[in-house]
Protein backbone atom coordinates (compact mmCIF):
# COMPACT_ATOMS: atom_id res chain seq x y z
CA UNK A 1 0.00 0.00 0.00
CA UNK A 2 1.26 3.62 -0.69
CA UNK A 3 1.26 6.68 1.29
CA UNK A 4 1.31 10.19 0.28
CA UNK A 5 4.24 12.15 1.94
CA UNK A 6 3.75 15.86 1.69
CA UNK A 7 5.86 19.11 2.73
CA UNK A 8 4.64 22.67 3.75
CA UNK A 9 3.99 23.98 0.36
CA UNK A 10 3.80 27.56 -1.41
CA UNK A 11 0.69 29.06 -2.43
CA UNK A 12 -1.28 26.95 -5.18
CA UNK A 13 -1.11 28.46 -8.37
CA UNK A 14 -1.68 27.13 -12.24
CA UNK A 15 -4.62 25.10 -13.71
CA UNK A 16 -5.89 21.53 -13.26
CA UNK A 17 -8.43 19.70 -15.01
CA UNK A 18 -11.50 18.15 -13.30
CA UNK A 19 -12.60 14.28 -13.71
CA UNK A 20 -15.37 12.82 -14.27
CA UNK A 21 -17.79 12.52 -11.03
CA UNK A 22 -17.45 9.21 -8.92
CA UNK A 23 -21.17 9.86 -7.78
CA UNK A 24 -22.19 9.71 -11.19
CA UNK A 25 -20.57 7.63 -13.08
CA UNK A 26 -21.54 4.52 -10.66
CA UNK A 27 -24.72 5.24 -11.18
CA UNK A 28 -24.42 5.12 -14.21
CA UNK A 29 -22.32 2.09 -14.86
CA UNK A 30 -24.61 0.09 -13.16
CA UNK A 31 -27.62 1.70 -15.12
CA UNK A 32 -26.14 0.02 -18.17
CA UNK A 33 -27.59 -3.18 -17.28
CA UNK A 34 -31.39 -2.09 -17.80
CA UNK A 35 -30.26 -1.58 -21.48
CA UNK A 36 -30.60 -4.04 -24.20
CA UNK A 37 -27.69 -3.14 -26.06
CA UNK A 38 -24.37 -1.76 -25.48
CA UNK A 39 -23.74 1.59 -24.21
CA UNK A 40 -19.89 3.80 -24.31
CA UNK A 41 -19.99 5.98 -20.99
CA UNK A 42 -17.17 8.43 -21.55
CA UNK A 43 -15.52 11.26 -18.97
CA UNK A 44 -14.83 7.88 -16.87
CA UNK A 45 -12.57 8.93 -13.48
CA UNK A 46 -9.87 6.14 -13.24
CA UNK A 47 -10.71 5.29 -9.71
CA UNK A 48 -10.48 2.40 -7.41
CA UNK A 49 -14.74 2.56 -6.97
CA UNK A 50 -14.91 2.35 -10.63
CA UNK A 51 -12.63 -0.54 -10.85
CA UNK A 52 -14.96 -2.19 -8.38
CA UNK A 53 -17.85 -1.40 -10.29
CA UNK A 54 -16.69 -2.88 -13.51
CA UNK A 55 -15.42 -5.93 -11.35
CA UNK A 56 -19.03 -6.31 -10.10
CA UNK A 57 -20.61 -5.81 -14.20
CA UNK A 58 -17.98 -8.44 -15.05
CA UNK A 59 -18.61 -10.67 -12.75
CA UNK A 60 -22.08 -11.07 -13.82
CA UNK A 61 -20.72 -11.84 -17.06
CA UNK A 62 -21.67 -8.35 -18.98
CA UNK A 63 -18.94 -7.96 -21.63
CA UNK A 64 -17.42 -4.68 -20.44
CA UNK A 65 -13.97 -3.19 -23.19
CA UNK A 66 -11.90 -0.27 -22.11
CA UNK A 67 -11.12 2.34 -24.82
CA UNK A 68 -8.50 4.61 -24.89
CA UNK A 69 -9.06 7.99 -22.49
CA UNK A 70 -10.98 5.46 -20.27
CA UNK A 71 -14.24 5.35 -22.47
CA UNK A 72 -15.86 1.84 -21.32
CA UNK A 73 -18.24 0.18 -23.23
CA UNK A 74 -20.77 -1.75 -21.40
CA UNK A 75 -22.65 -4.69 -23.37
CA UNK A 76 -25.14 -6.07 -20.29
CA UNK A 77 -26.86 -8.89 -23.16
CA UNK A 78 -24.08 -11.54 -21.95
CA UNK A 79 -24.95 -11.18 -18.30
CA UNK A 80 -26.31 -14.96 -16.78
CA UNK A 81 -25.36 -13.88 -12.85
CA UNK A 82 -27.47 -11.87 -11.19
CA UNK A 83 -25.60 -11.77 -7.83
CA UNK A 84 -23.35 -8.89 -6.16
CA UNK A 85 -20.87 -10.94 -3.98
CA UNK A 86 -19.94 -9.57 -0.20
CA UNK A 87 -16.03 -9.15 -0.98
CA UNK A 88 -16.63 -6.37 -3.52
CA UNK A 89 -19.89 -4.81 -1.88
CA UNK A 90 -17.57 -4.40 1.22
CA UNK A 91 -15.06 -2.63 -0.46
CA UNK A 92 -18.00 -0.39 -2.12
CA UNK A 93 -21.31 0.60 -0.03
CA UNK A 94 -22.49 2.11 -3.86
CA UNK A 95 -22.51 -1.82 -5.44
CA UNK A 96 -25.97 -1.40 -4.17
CA UNK A 97 -26.82 0.62 -7.08
CA UNK A 98 -27.15 -2.58 -9.12
CA UNK A 99 -30.24 -3.91 -7.21
CA UNK A 100 -32.57 -1.68 -8.66
CA UNK A 101 -31.57 -2.41 -12.35
CA UNK A 102 -31.35 -6.10 -11.80
CA UNK A 103 -34.77 -6.35 -9.98
CA UNK A 104 -36.25 -3.75 -13.22
CA UNK A 105 -35.09 -5.80 -16.09
CA UNK A 106 -33.87 -9.10 -15.24
CA UNK A 107 -36.57 -9.98 -12.44
CA UNK A 108 -34.12 -11.52 -9.62
CA UNK A 109 -31.06 -10.24 -7.57
CA UNK A 110 -28.71 -11.45 -5.15
CA UNK A 111 -27.19 -8.17 -3.60
CA UNK A 112 -24.89 -8.46 -0.32
CA UNK A 113 -25.95 -6.08 2.09
CA UNK A 114 -23.76 -3.41 2.63
CA UNK A 115 -23.59 -3.02 6.46
CA UNK A 116 -21.99 -0.13 8.54
CA UNK A 117 -19.27 1.59 7.32
CA UNK A 118 -16.48 4.62 8.85
CA UNK A 119 -19.03 7.44 8.03
CA UNK A 120 -22.20 5.60 9.59
CA UNK A 121 -24.66 3.32 10.02
CA UNK A 122 -25.62 3.88 6.01
CA UNK A 123 -28.80 1.17 6.00
CA UNK A 124 -30.74 0.92 2.74
CA UNK A 125 -33.93 0.66 4.24
CA UNK A 126 -35.83 2.87 2.17
CA UNK A 127 -34.21 1.32 -1.29
CA UNK A 128 -35.62 -1.84 0.07
CA UNK A 129 -39.00 -0.45 0.62
CA UNK A 130 -39.24 1.24 -2.68
CA UNK A 131 -38.61 -1.86 -4.70
CA UNK A 132 -41.29 -4.01 -2.24
CA UNK A 133 -44.09 -1.12 -3.23
CA UNK A 134 -43.23 -1.52 -6.93
CA UNK A 135 -43.97 -5.24 -6.33
CA UNK A 136 -40.55 -7.03 -5.84
CA UNK A 137 -40.39 -9.79 -3.50
CA UNK A 138 -37.61 -9.13 -1.26
CA UNK A 139 -35.98 -11.13 1.91
CA UNK A 140 -32.63 -10.56 4.16
CA UNK A 141 -31.06 -14.01 4.50
CA UNK A 142 -27.26 -14.87 5.12
CA UNK A 143 -26.79 -10.88 4.84
CA UNK A 144 -27.92 -10.40 1.13
CA UNK A 145 -30.61 -9.04 -0.15
CA UNK A 146 -32.76 -11.46 -2.26
CA UNK A 147 -35.22 -9.86 -4.67
CA UNK A 148 -37.64 -11.46 -6.97
CA UNK A 149 -40.32 -9.44 -9.22
CA UNK A 150 -41.88 -10.00 -12.41
CA UNK A 151 -42.56 -6.56 -14.27
CA UNK A 152 -42.51 -3.82 -11.38
CA UNK A 153 -45.43 -1.84 -11.16
CA UNK A 154 -45.11 2.16 -10.79
CA UNK A 155 -46.04 3.54 -8.00
CA UNK A 156 -46.20 6.42 -5.50
CA UNK A 157 -42.58 6.71 -3.56
CA UNK A 158 -42.51 9.30 -0.54
CA UNK A 159 -39.01 9.28 1.04
CA UNK A 160 -38.77 9.71 4.82
CA UNK A 161 -35.57 11.44 4.20
CA UNK A 162 -33.72 12.22 1.34
CA UNK A 163 -31.14 9.57 0.00
CA UNK A 164 -29.20 9.90 -2.81
CA UNK A 165 -28.22 6.21 -4.24
CA UNK A 166 -31.73 5.26 -2.53
CA UNK A 167 -33.69 7.81 -5.28
CA UNK A 168 -30.91 6.30 -7.93
CA UNK A 169 -32.05 2.75 -7.46
CA UNK A 170 -35.57 3.40 -7.22
CA UNK A 171 -35.34 5.56 -10.45
CA UNK A 172 -33.56 3.36 -12.67
CA UNK A 173 -36.08 0.58 -11.18
CA UNK A 174 -38.86 2.41 -12.13
CA UNK A 175 -37.80 3.91 -15.99
CA UNK A 176 -38.61 -0.32 -16.92
CA UNK A 177 -41.50 -0.44 -14.35
CA UNK A 178 -45.31 -0.87 -16.02
CA UNK A 179 -46.94 2.45 -15.31
CA UNK A 180 -46.40 5.49 -13.63
CA UNK A 181 -43.97 6.25 -10.71
CA UNK A 182 -43.79 9.48 -8.21
CA UNK A 183 -40.77 10.08 -6.09
CA UNK A 184 -41.44 12.75 -3.70
CA UNK A 185 -38.46 13.86 -1.16
CA UNK A 186 -36.41 12.45 -4.07
CA UNK A 187 -32.50 13.39 -3.84
CA UNK A 188 -32.07 16.75 -5.77
CA UNK A 189 -27.76 16.08 -6.26
CA UNK A 190 -26.71 16.97 -10.09
CA UNK A 191 -25.62 13.17 -9.77
CA UNK A 192 -29.43 12.05 -10.12
CA UNK A 193 -29.87 14.25 -13.01
CA UNK A 194 -26.84 13.13 -14.92
CA UNK A 195 -28.35 9.51 -14.28
CA UNK A 196 -31.75 10.66 -15.25
CA UNK A 197 -30.57 12.24 -18.55
CA UNK A 198 -28.72 9.20 -19.25
CA UNK A 199 -31.77 7.18 -18.82
CA UNK A 200 -33.61 9.59 -20.47
CA UNK A 201 -30.83 9.05 -23.50
CA UNK A 202 -31.83 5.65 -23.12
CA UNK A 203 -35.07 5.82 -24.02
CA UNK A 204 -36.81 6.68 -20.32
CA UNK A 205 -39.33 9.21 -19.59
CA UNK A 206 -38.24 11.12 -16.75
CA UNK A 207 -39.42 14.90 -15.87
CA UNK A 208 -38.51 16.80 -12.77
CA UNK A 209 -34.98 15.63 -11.63
CA UNK A 210 -33.54 18.05 -9.96
CA UNK A 211 -36.24 18.99 -8.15
CA UNK A 212 -38.11 16.80 -5.07
CA UNK A 213 -40.74 15.63 -7.87
CA UNK A 214 -39.51 13.19 -9.74
CA UNK A 215 -42.06 11.61 -12.65
CA UNK A 216 -41.71 8.61 -14.50
CA UNK A 217 -43.61 6.63 -17.37
CA UNK A 218 -42.02 3.16 -17.52
CA UNK A 219 -40.96 2.01 -20.81
CA UNK A 220 -40.88 -1.61 -22.23
CA UNK A 221 -37.02 -1.35 -23.17
CA UNK A 222 -34.07 0.75 -22.94
CA UNK A 223 -31.75 1.04 -25.43
CA UNK A 224 -27.60 1.64 -24.90
CA UNK A 225 -26.79 4.59 -25.77
CA UNK A 226 -23.36 6.79 -26.03
CA UNK A 227 -23.09 9.53 -22.77
CA UNK A 228 -20.65 11.27 -21.06
CA UNK A 229 -20.74 11.76 -17.23
CA UNK A 230 -20.65 15.17 -15.49
CA UNK A 231 -17.50 16.76 -13.84
CA UNK A 232 -17.48 16.12 -10.33
CA UNK A 233 -18.12 18.68 -8.03
CA UNK A 234 -16.32 17.70 -4.90
CA UNK A 235 -13.21 17.11 -6.94
CA UNK A 236 -13.56 20.63 -7.86
CA UNK A 237 -14.75 22.18 -4.19
CA UNK A 238 -11.63 20.33 -3.09
CA UNK A 239 -8.77 22.03 -5.23
CA UNK A 240 -10.60 25.34 -4.73
CA UNK A 241 -10.18 24.95 -1.01
CA UNK A 242 -6.31 24.11 -1.37
CA UNK A 243 -6.02 27.04 -3.07
CA UNK A 244 -7.76 29.22 -0.93
CA UNK A 245 -5.89 27.92 2.32
CA UNK A 246 -2.34 28.59 0.85
CA UNK A 247 -3.25 31.83 0.00
CA UNK A 248 -3.03 31.11 -3.88
CA UNK A 249 -4.47 31.69 -7.20
CA UNK A 250 -5.57 29.06 -9.62
CA UNK A 251 -8.15 28.00 -12.67
CA UNK A 252 -10.55 24.92 -12.35
CA UNK A 253 -10.96 23.92 -15.75
CA UNK A 254 -13.68 20.90 -17.31
CA UNK A 255 -16.29 21.78 -14.11
CA UNK A 256 -19.60 23.03 -13.77
CA UNK A 257 -19.94 26.26 -11.48
CA UNK A 258 -23.67 25.83 -11.60
CA UNK A 259 -23.42 22.98 -9.30
CA UNK A 260 -21.11 24.20 -6.77
CA UNK A 261 -23.17 27.26 -6.12
CA UNK A 262 -23.21 26.92 -2.17
CA UNK A 263 -19.22 25.97 -2.13
CA UNK A 264 -18.52 28.89 -3.85
CA UNK A 265 -20.95 31.03 -1.69
CA UNK A 266 -19.03 30.42 1.49
CA UNK A 267 -15.63 30.84 -0.54
CA UNK A 268 -16.22 34.60 -0.75
CA UNK A 269 -17.31 34.75 2.63
CA UNK A 270 -14.18 33.44 3.15
CA UNK A 271 -12.61 36.26 1.17
CA UNK A 272 -11.78 34.58 -2.14
CA UNK A 273 -12.41 36.12 -4.99
CA UNK A 274 -13.79 34.42 -7.64
CA UNK A 275 -14.76 34.60 -11.33
CA UNK A 276 -16.52 31.83 -13.70
CA UNK A 277 -17.17 31.19 -17.14
CA UNK A 278 -19.21 28.30 -18.46
CA UNK A 279 -16.60 25.32 -17.86
CA UNK A 280 -13.84 27.11 -15.36
CA UNK A 281 -13.59 28.46 -12.51
CA UNK A 282 -10.76 31.03 -11.05
CA UNK A 283 -10.01 31.84 -7.06
CA UNK A 284 -7.83 34.20 -6.10
CA UNK A 285 -6.80 34.58 -2.82
CA UNK A 286 -4.69 37.33 -3.62
CA UNK A 287 -1.92 36.49 -0.78
CA UNK A 288 -4.40 36.88 2.43
CA UNK A 289 -5.38 34.51 5.15
CA UNK A 290 -9.47 32.79 4.50
CA UNK A 291 -11.49 33.94 7.30
CA UNK A 292 -14.17 31.37 9.20
CA UNK A 293 -16.99 30.59 7.87
CA UNK A 294 -19.68 28.53 9.75
CA UNK A 295 -21.34 25.65 7.42
CA UNK A 296 -24.25 23.28 7.97
CA UNK A 297 -24.37 20.56 5.97
CA UNK A 298 -27.50 19.04 3.88
CA UNK A 299 -29.13 17.99 0.55
CA UNK A 300 -28.14 19.65 -2.39
CA UNK A 301 -29.02 22.74 -3.28
CA UNK A 302 -27.51 22.95 0.27
CA UNK A 303 -23.82 22.76 1.53
CA UNK A 304 -22.29 19.37 0.64
CA UNK A 305 -21.58 16.76 3.90
CA UNK A 306 -18.89 15.86 0.94
CA UNK A 307 -17.20 18.82 1.25
CA UNK A 308 -17.42 19.44 5.03
CA UNK A 309 -14.00 17.83 6.02
CA UNK A 310 -11.74 20.05 3.37
CA UNK A 311 -13.59 23.35 5.43
CA UNK A 312 -12.92 22.25 8.42
CA UNK A 313 -9.21 22.41 7.00
CA UNK A 314 -9.92 25.83 5.53
CA UNK A 315 -11.33 27.26 9.19
CA UNK A 316 -8.36 25.39 11.22
CA UNK A 317 -6.06 27.83 9.27
CA UNK A 318 -8.73 31.07 8.72
CA UNK A 319 -8.72 34.04 10.43
CA UNK A 320 -11.47 34.23 12.99
CA UNK A 321 -13.78 30.99 14.62
CA UNK A 322 -16.58 29.12 13.02
CA UNK A 323 -19.05 26.52 13.62
CA UNK A 324 -19.19 23.24 11.52
CA UNK A 325 -22.48 21.50 11.71
CA UNK A 326 -22.76 17.61 10.00
CA UNK A 327 -26.41 16.99 9.66
CA UNK A 328 -26.42 14.53 6.86
CA UNK A 329 -24.12 11.25 8.37
CA UNK A 330 -24.22 11.04 12.64
CA UNK A 331 -20.26 9.98 12.31
CA UNK A 332 -18.20 12.21 9.56
CA UNK A 333 -15.96 14.00 12.07
CA UNK A 334 -12.67 10.96 11.80
CA UNK A 335 -10.46 13.64 10.70
CA UNK A 336 -11.11 16.09 13.60
CA UNK A 337 -9.09 14.08 15.88
CA UNK A 338 -5.99 13.40 13.07
CA UNK A 339 -6.03 17.18 12.39
CA UNK A 340 -6.03 18.06 16.22
CA UNK A 341 -3.00 15.66 16.19
CA UNK A 342 -1.46 18.27 13.74
CA UNK A 343 -2.10 21.29 15.67
CA UNK A 344 -5.61 22.34 14.43
CA UNK A 345 -7.82 23.56 17.51
CA UNK A 346 -11.00 21.99 17.15
CA UNK A 347 -13.71 21.08 20.05
CA UNK A 348 -16.18 18.25 18.72
CA UNK A 349 -19.92 18.92 20.17
CA UNK A 350 -22.52 16.03 19.18
CA UNK A 351 -22.27 16.73 15.38
CA UNK A 352 -20.67 20.70 15.39
CA UNK A 353 -17.67 21.33 15.87
CA UNK A 354 -15.76 24.83 16.75
CA UNK A 355 -12.89 25.51 15.21
CA UNK A 356 -10.45 28.31 16.17
CA UNK A 357 -8.13 29.22 13.16
CA UNK A 358 -4.42 28.72 14.02
CA UNK A 359 -1.84 30.59 11.30
CA UNK A 360 0.42 27.00 10.60
CA UNK A 361 -0.21 23.61 11.62
CA UNK A 362 2.45 21.20 12.75
CA UNK A 363 3.37 17.86 10.23
CA UNK A 364 2.60 14.70 11.68
CA UNK A 365 1.92 10.75 10.40
CA UNK A 366 -1.37 10.96 10.29
CA UNK A 367 -4.02 8.47 8.43
CA UNK A 368 -8.05 8.32 7.16
CA UNK A 369 -10.79 6.26 7.38
CA UNK A 370 -13.00 7.86 4.37
CA UNK A 371 -11.99 9.80 1.37
CA UNK A 372 -13.27 13.04 1.79
CA UNK A 373 -11.45 12.73 5.58
CA UNK A 374 -8.35 11.65 3.66
CA UNK A 375 -8.87 14.34 1.20
CA UNK A 376 -9.01 17.23 3.89
CA UNK A 377 -5.84 15.83 5.40
CA UNK A 378 -3.70 16.54 2.10
CA UNK A 379 -5.23 20.10 2.20
CA UNK A 380 -3.78 20.11 6.15
CA UNK A 381 -0.43 19.19 5.41
CA UNK A 382 -0.06 22.16 2.68
CA UNK A 383 -0.11 24.70 5.98
CA UNK A 384 1.87 22.79 8.44
CA UNK A 385 5.62 22.89 9.63
CA UNK A 386 7.77 19.94 8.64
CA UNK A 387 6.48 16.46 6.72
CA UNK A 388 3.19 14.84 6.76
CA UNK A 389 2.68 11.50 6.28
CA UNK A 390 -0.86 10.42 5.04
CA UNK A 391 -1.42 6.59 5.22
CA UNK A 392 -4.04 4.43 4.37
CA UNK A 393 -3.95 6.16 0.58
CA UNK A 394 -6.20 3.85 -0.93
CA UNK A 395 -9.54 5.91 0.46
CA UNK A 396 -8.34 8.80 -1.82
CA UNK A 397 -7.64 6.56 -4.92
CA UNK A 398 -11.40 5.40 -4.29
CA UNK A 399 -12.61 8.97 -5.37
CA UNK A 400 -9.98 11.06 -6.70
CA UNK A 401 -7.68 10.69 -10.03
CA UNK A 402 -4.04 11.01 -10.11
CA UNK A 403 -4.41 13.19 -6.78
CA UNK A 404 -1.23 13.62 -6.21
CA UNK A 405 0.05 14.75 -9.92
CA UNK A 406 -2.63 17.08 -10.05
CA UNK A 407 -1.72 18.96 -6.58
CA UNK A 408 1.76 18.82 -7.53
CA UNK A 409 0.91 20.24 -10.95
CA UNK A 410 -0.45 23.35 -8.79
CA UNK A 411 2.83 24.06 -7.15
CA UNK A 412 2.64 21.52 -3.91
CA UNK A 413 5.12 19.15 -2.41
CA UNK A 414 3.46 15.92 -2.35
CA UNK A 415 4.94 12.76 -3.79
CA UNK A 416 3.70 9.05 -3.37
CA UNK A 417 5.80 6.52 -2.07
CA UNK A 418 5.45 2.56 -0.98
CA UNK A 419 4.19 2.13 2.44
CA UNK A 420 6.12 -0.63 3.76
N1 LIG B 1 -30.38 6.61 4.83
C1 LIG B 1 -31.25 5.80 5.51
N2 LIG B 1 -31.88 4.79 4.83
C2 LIG B 1 -31.65 4.55 3.52
C3 LIG B 1 -30.77 5.38 2.82
C4 LIG B 1 -30.13 6.41 3.49
O1 LIG B 1 -31.46 5.98 6.71
O2 LIG B 1 -32.24 3.62 2.96
C5 LIG B 1 -29.67 7.71 5.52
C6 LIG B 1 -28.18 7.52 5.59
O3 LIG B 1 -27.80 6.70 6.66
C7 LIG B 1 -27.67 8.95 5.73
C8 LIG B 1 -28.70 9.76 4.90
O4 LIG B 1 -29.83 8.90 4.77
O5 LIG B 1 -27.71 9.36 7.07
C9 LIG B 1 -28.25 10.17 3.53
O6 LIG B 1 -27.65 9.06 2.88
P1 LIG B 1 -27.70 8.86 1.30
O7 LIG B 1 -28.49 7.63 1.02
O8 LIG B 1 -28.11 10.12 0.63
O9 LIG B 1 -26.17 8.59 1.02
P2 LIG B 1 -25.61 7.59 -0.06
O10 LIG B 1 -26.54 7.56 -1.20
O11 LIG B 1 -25.23 6.31 0.59
C10 LIG B 1 -24.28 9.33 -1.49
C11 LIG B 1 -22.87 9.51 -1.92
C12 LIG B 1 -22.02 9.93 -0.73
C13 LIG B 1 -22.59 11.24 -0.19
C14 LIG B 1 -24.08 11.07 0.16
C15 LIG B 1 -24.74 12.35 0.61
C16 LIG B 1 -22.67 7.97 -3.76
C17 LIG B 1 -22.09 6.72 -4.30
N3 LIG B 1 -22.38 8.26 -2.49
O12 LIG B 1 -24.26 8.32 -0.49
O13 LIG B 1 -20.70 10.14 -1.19
O14 LIG B 1 -21.88 11.62 0.97
O15 LIG B 1 -24.79 10.56 -0.98
O16 LIG B 1 -24.64 13.32 -0.36
O17 LIG B 1 -23.35 8.70 -4.46
C18 LIG B 1 -18.36 10.34 -1.01
O18 LIG B 1 -18.33 10.54 -2.24
O19 LIG B 1 -17.34 10.51 -0.28
C19 LIG B 1 -19.61 9.90 -0.39
C20 LIG B 1 -19.66 9.36 0.82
Amino acid sequence: MDKLLIDGSPPLTGEVKISGAKNAVLPILAATLLGSSTSTISNVPHLNDVTTTMSLLARMGCTITMGDNMVVDVDPTTINDYTAAYELVRTMRASILVLGPLVARYGQAEVSLPGGCAIGARPVNLHIEGLRAMGADISIDGGYIRARAGRLQGTRIAFDMVTVTGTENLLMAAALAKGETVFENAAREPEVVDLANYLIAMGAKIEGAGTSTIHVQGVDQLMGTDYSVVPDRIETGTYLVGACVTRGKIKVRDTVPEILTSVLDKLREAGAHITTGEDWIELDMKGQRPKSVSISTAPYPDFPTDMQAQFCVLNALADGTAKVTENVFENRFMHISELQRMGADMTVDGNSVTIRGVERLKGAPVMATDLRASASLILAAFMADGQTEVGRVYHIDRGYERIEEKFHMLGAEIQRVPDR
